[in-house]
């Protein structure tokens, strides 16, 4: 397995304050990574950085063989990194399908003037994401109308629609039911599994990093506290301290 995202030395300041101070990061090609950490401890500031949303203070980061950093949201995702949004809201009255189809268009260049021909496949591609996150039933309704899970889904449906390599979470199960919980787990396990996607996210739910996590990297006052597979991070003292508590 090769390394497909690296950071290097990432420092993200505010001001004298270092939300992401020193940060070095591997993720390898196919696997699930979650990120842990008490709040404020930078997860999000991390995420913005290797997604260019911020700047690095210092340090860099390379995706797939490539220095990407400092590069625009819009450059990174054309490399082939992709974050969910809450963006559902964005366009409430397209349906499922449109908006997928949407996103499948705004990745590919105009290279064709067979218009027909392009939309169908659009639309066929479309179709493939929304059957890999379990949105066919409601393909044809318009976003508004979704479930908080299915709007959800939604959003990692837009993610891969522009063909992504690694999707980035930022706590996926924030506010789910325990069914739409379960049902997001089991989605991350098969896109990972069946797809061979690369998946980078963090979570407060110690059940669901615990159920799919390859390896977990902790953060605590924006340094990386410890990494390991899901055993050793439990069994880790100074995690169980700061965060994990009586959690497990
Ligand atoms: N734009 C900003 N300006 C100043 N400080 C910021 C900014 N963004 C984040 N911070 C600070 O950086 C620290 C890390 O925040 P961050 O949102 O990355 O934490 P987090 O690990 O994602 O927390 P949570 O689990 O609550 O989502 C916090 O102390 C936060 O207040
Ligand atoms: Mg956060």
């Amino acid at each position: 397995m090769g390394v497909l995202l690296e950071t290097h030395g990432l420092v993200k300041a505010f001001g004298g304050f270092h939300a992401v101070d020193n940060v070095d990061l591997v993720v390898n090609d196919g696997e699930i990574r979650s990120v842990i950490g008490p709040n404020g401890a930078g997860k999000t500031t991390l995420f913005n950085v290797v997604t260019g949303h911020l700047r690095p203070t210092h340090g860099h980061v390379r995706f797939a063989g490539e220095d990407i950093t400092g590069k625009s949201p819009h450059t990174v995702t054309r490399h082939g990194l992709a974050r969910a949004f809450q963006i559902t809201n964005v366009f409430p009255r397209m349906t499922v399908l449109e908006s997928v189809q949407c996103a499948v268009l705004a990745r590919r260049r105009r290279t064709s003037d067979f218009v027909t021909w392009y939309h169908r496949s659009a639309r066929d591609a479309a179709m493939e994401v929304i059957e890999a996150v379990g949105l066919v039933e409601v393909a044809e309704q318009e976003a508004r109308t979704l479930s908080h899970g299915d709007q959800r889904a939604l959003e990692v449906a837009l993610a891969l629609a522009t063909g992504p390599r690694l999707l980035l979470l930022d706590e996926p199960t924030a506010g789910m039911s325990p069914w739409e919980t379960e049902r997001t787990v089991e989605l991350v396990r098969d896109l990972a599994r069946a797809r061979g996607l690369t998946v980078l996210f963090c979570e407060h739910d110690m059940n669901v990093v615990f159920a799919i996590s390859d390896r977990i990297t902790v953060m605590h006052q924006g340094r990386v506290i410890a990494e390991g597979v899901p055993e050793e991070v439990r069994q880790n003292e100074e995690v169980v301290r700061v965060y994990l508590g009586d959690q497990v």
